[in-house]
C-alpha cells in the first residue's frame, strides 16, 4: 500500500562554515549546484514524490530563502515584457502555490532532533518527510519518491554503504532482515567510531518519519556532540513501529563538504541535456592536463 506523505521539512538553520566566505552573507543552501540552488535539489525531489507543504526550519541570515520560493513580481513583469516565456514558464513550473510554503525558526542550534522538533505543530500526527539539503541526490525517479512508493509505515530512512574509516559522519545501521531494498534496522548509532560501527549501513538525509518521532525528540535528551539527535529519536522507537531502511537506487553527492559540492557540479552539468556535451568536452581537456 502507498502511504502519501504529504508534508515535508527541510532543516536549514546551519551556518555553513565549511564554505566560508561564500557563505558569509547568503545561506549554504543557496549556493548554486549548476544553475539552481541546492536547496531547490531537495524541494523539487519532495514536489516529485507528492509532497504539498514544505516547512523550513531556519535561523537568522536565511532570508534569502524565503525569497527563492517567494513570487518576484518585478521579475516576472520584466520576463514577460521581454517575451522571455521559456524562462517565465521554468519558473512557474516549480514556484510553490500559495500557502505551501511555511518557514519556522529554530532558536538555538541544540541538534537535528531539536531542528525538527521546531515544526511539530506544523506537521501534525501523520507521517512527514525530512530532506536534509546538503544530501543532494541524482536519482529517477527521485529518492523521495522511491522512498514513498516502499513506505511501509513507521520510520524509514535512506541508507548507503559507506567505506567503514567514514561510519563517523554518519548515523549507522544494525541490519536486520532484508526484504528488496529494505533492510529492518535492529540498532541504530549516530556517528560510531568505525572500530564500533554496527555496519557500514549508512543514514543519508532522507527520512520518511511516524509522527509519534515528536514525542520522542520532546524529552530533548542529548547525544552525539551533545546535540539533541534525530537519529537516537528513532532509535529509541525500533520496535514499537516498522523502523527500515531503505537502500534507495541513485548517486548522493554531500554538498555540505567542498569535494562532494564539487563533485555534484559535475554530475549534474555532466547530465545537463544542454550543458553536458561541451562540459564532458572540456571535462576530457582537463583530465588529460592532470
Ligand atoms: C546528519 C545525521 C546523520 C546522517 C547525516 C547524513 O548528520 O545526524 O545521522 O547520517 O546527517 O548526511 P550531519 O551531517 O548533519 O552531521
Amino acid at each position: 500500500m502507498t502511504r502519501t506523505v504529504r508534508k515535508a521539512v527541510f532543516p536549514v538553520a546551519g551556518l555553513g562554515t565549511r564554505f566560508l566566505p561564500a557563505t558569509k552573507a547568503i545561506p549554504k543552501e543557496m549556493l548554486p549546484v549548476v544553475d539552481k540552488p541546492v536547496i531547490q535539489y531537495g524541494f523539487e525531489e519532495a514536489i516529485a514524490a507528492g509532497v504539498e507543504h514544505f516547512i523550513f526550519v531556519t535561523s537568522r541570515g536565511k532570508t534569502a530563502l524565503e525569497d527563492h520560493f517567494d513570487r518576484h513580481f518585478e521579475l516576472e513583469e520584466t520576463l514577460a515584457r521581454r517575451g522571455k516565456t521559456a524562462e517565465l514558464e521554468a519558473l512557474h513550473k516549480w514556484q510553490p502555490r500559495l500557502g505551501q510554503v511555511s518557514f519556522v525558526r529554530q532558536p538555538e542550534p541544540l541538534g537535528l532532533g531539536h531542528a525538527v522538533l521546531c515544526a511539530k505543530d506544523l506537521v501534525g500526527d501523520e507521517p512527514f518527510a525530512v530532506l536534509l539539503p546538503d544530501d543532494v541526490v541524482q536519482a529517477a525517479p527521485s529518492c523521495l519518491a522511491q522512498m514513498v512508493a516502499a513506505y511501509p509505515g513507521g520510520n524509514m530512512l535512506a541508507v548507503m554503504d559507506v567505506p567503514r574509516e567514514q561510519t563517523r559522519r554518519y548515523g549507522v545501521l544494525a541490519p536486520g532482515r532484508r526484504d528488496g531494498a529494505l533492510v529492518e534496522i535492529t540498532g541504530l548509532v549516530e556517528k560510531p567510531d568505525p572500530a564500533e560501527a554496527p555496519s557500514t549501513l549508512s543514514v543519508i538525509g532522507r527520512y520518511i518519519l511516524d509522527g509519534a518521532i515528536f514525542g520522542y525528540l520532546e524529552r530533548q535528551e542529548r547525544g552525539a556532540g551533545g546535540e539533541i539527535q534525530l537519529t537516537d529519536a528513532i532509535a529509541r522507537m525500533i520496535g514499537t513501529m516498522p523502523s527500515n531502511g531503505f537502500q534507495f537506487a541513485g548517486r548522493r553527492f554531500d554538498c555540505g563538504d567542498r569535494l562532494g559540492f564539487l563533485e555534484a557540479n559535475i554530475a549534474f552539468a555532466a547530465a545537463d541535456p544542454a550543458l553536458g556535451p561541451a562540459f564532458r568536452a572540456l571535462l576530457k581537456r582537463y583530465a588529460r592536463e592532470f
